[in-house]
């Protein structure tokens, strides 16, 4: 992580920034699986991920985030993974956010940029809240004990774990 990323993380509270810096360096370990144009990208999409909640604007803070980096002049492959990242979409639904919101930052024709975006949710998914090794089973219990039944980001996991579950499985399988 370079000193512009650690920056940008500053102002996220002492707990997402160490998992923000697990999640990195947990990509890191399986970026060489992608494609050579895609690793660094991957890796520091992985830092800044929850970049959002440091820089808050809408409120959300995968969109959020994705626009910051897109004014820093960060790579349309960086700006749609932070955006995309563990099935913030279906969290935008559940706020009743406007699809549009991600239509900066939908990209095709970027080969294997799929398999990333796992990587990015299985290593978000494998990190607890601190930062710990989890297995997603116990990072999926701890996010729903950790949000109330019925608020936004409970609802929003549940609604979302078929897709998450799928993310993560189709990542560790090709490892
Ligand atoms: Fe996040």
């Amino acid at each position: 992580m370079n000193q512009a990323m650690a920056e940008l993380l500053a102002p996220l509270t002492e707990s997402r920034r160490a998992h923000s810096i697990a999640v990195g360096r947990r990509m890191e370990t399986v970026a060489e699986l992608l494609p050579a144009e895609l690793r660094a990208d991957a890796v520091i999409a992985a830092y800044l991920h929850d970049v959002g909640y440091g820089h808050p604007d809408l409120g959300f803070h995968p969109i959020d985030g994705a626009r910051l980096l897109q004014t820093l002049g960060y790579s349309r492959v960086v700006c749609h993974m932070v955006a995309f990242h563990t099935a913030a979409e279906v969290e935008a639904g559940v706020r009743g956010l406007n699809a549009a919101v991600f239509d900066d930052f939908r990209l095709t024709g970027v080969a294997e940029l799929d398999k990333a975006d796992d990587f990015l949710w299985w290593s978000d998914l494998s990190t607890g809240p601190n930062g710990q090794d989890f297995t997603v089973d116990e990072r999926l219990a701890e996010i729903l004990r950790r949000y109330e039944p019925g608020s936004i980001v409970h609802t929003a996991i549940t609604q979302a774990e078929p897709r998450l579950r799928a993310a993560a499985q189709r990542a560790s399988g090709s490892m």
